[in-house]
């Protein structure tokens, strides 16, 4: 088992993640490998085929269930409707959707969108027996090019996905995009906690005890050391407001959870046609 260093990327590092300066160096990340920017997504790809049969087990584990809380407050904070539709990209196992599902009544749908079969189907079983099976759908297919006409959705979120994308904005943008003026936005993602003796206990935690705790119960390291490392490259909260504004969202704000471990940003598309 190889041990790394744990290590923040300052703002430079954090630039080169955006979309112009992956496209003008050809140089994308995932975590701290490099690689050309058209093989990022196989990697993705095939890293959550990895751990897709037990990336609930394993998430509930390494956070000690409180994934569940921090994604229970980010649905809260989007404010949704009885009747919207939503959009969950990179939805994974569906954990967001199902949540959402009993907030948006009878006529509301949601759709989770993800590139990796392996986590849909990972997700599926866990709609058996709920009243409100029927109305979530699963699509498979990449974030940066949805296939859904513009003004679709009353919603769109993003949990825990929008970092591994590897052209990170174009997925805001396609998220912008599908969403009715007005529509509510939510991304939640990993972050940099704010405390620096919190973060020591944290970088320790995830640098060394996760890989371990990996190897022994998923039958690999690496794909646990991949997760703090791409976290260490991930733009800081007031960043991703910067870019979301940019994209064309309004009303941006965040809450930091567990001392910034997690971050939910909610927004709204402008309430006119763009
Ligand atoms: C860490 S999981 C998060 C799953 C779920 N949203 C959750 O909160 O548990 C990240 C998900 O993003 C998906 N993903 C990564 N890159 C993607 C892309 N370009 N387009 C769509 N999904 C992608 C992965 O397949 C994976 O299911």
């Amino acid at each position: 088992m190889e041990w790394k260093t744990p290590q923040w990327f300052g703002a430079g590092k954090r630039r080169a993640q955006l979309d112009r300066q992956v496209d003008a160096t050809n140089l994308a990340q995932f975590g701290y490998r490099q690689m050309p920017t058209s093989q990022k997504v196989d990697w993705v790809r095939r890293h959550f085929n990895r751990v897709a049969p037990r990336y609930d087990f394993m998430n509930t584990l390494l956070s000690f269930g409180i994934q569940y809380a921090w994604k229970r407050a980010a649905i809260r904070m989007m404010g949704l409707s009885p009747g919207d539709r939503v959009l969950d990209v990179c939805g994974g196992t569906a954990d967001l959707a199902i949540m959402a599902s009993g907030r948006i009544g009878p006529q509301g749908r949601i759709v989770v969108y993800d590139i990796n079969w392996a986590m849909l189907q990972a997700g599926l079983p866990k709609l058996a027996g709920k009243p409100a099976a029927h109305r979530i759908r699963f699509v498979q297919g990449d974030a940066e090019k949805i296939p859904f006409p513009d003004n679709t959705f009353e919603a769109a979120m993003v949990g825990f996905g929008i970092r591994n994308v590897t052209h990170m904005q174009q997925g805001f943008r396609e998220m912008h995009r599908v969403l009715k003026p007005g529509g509510k936005f939510l991304c939640l993602e990993f972050s940099k906690p704010v405390n620096p003796v919190f973060r020591w206990l944290y970088d320790v935690y995830s640098f060394y005890v996760m890989p371990f705790l990996g190897q022994v119960l998923a039958g690999s390291a690496e794909s646990y050391s991949c997760l703090p490392e791409t976290i260490r490259l991930f733009h800081l909260p007031d960043e991703i407001s910067a870019i979301l504004q940019t994209i064309g969202f309004e009303h941006v704000r965040y809450r930091r959870m567990t001392n910034g471990i997690a971050v939910a940003h909610v927004g709204r598309k402008l309430n006119k046609a763009a």
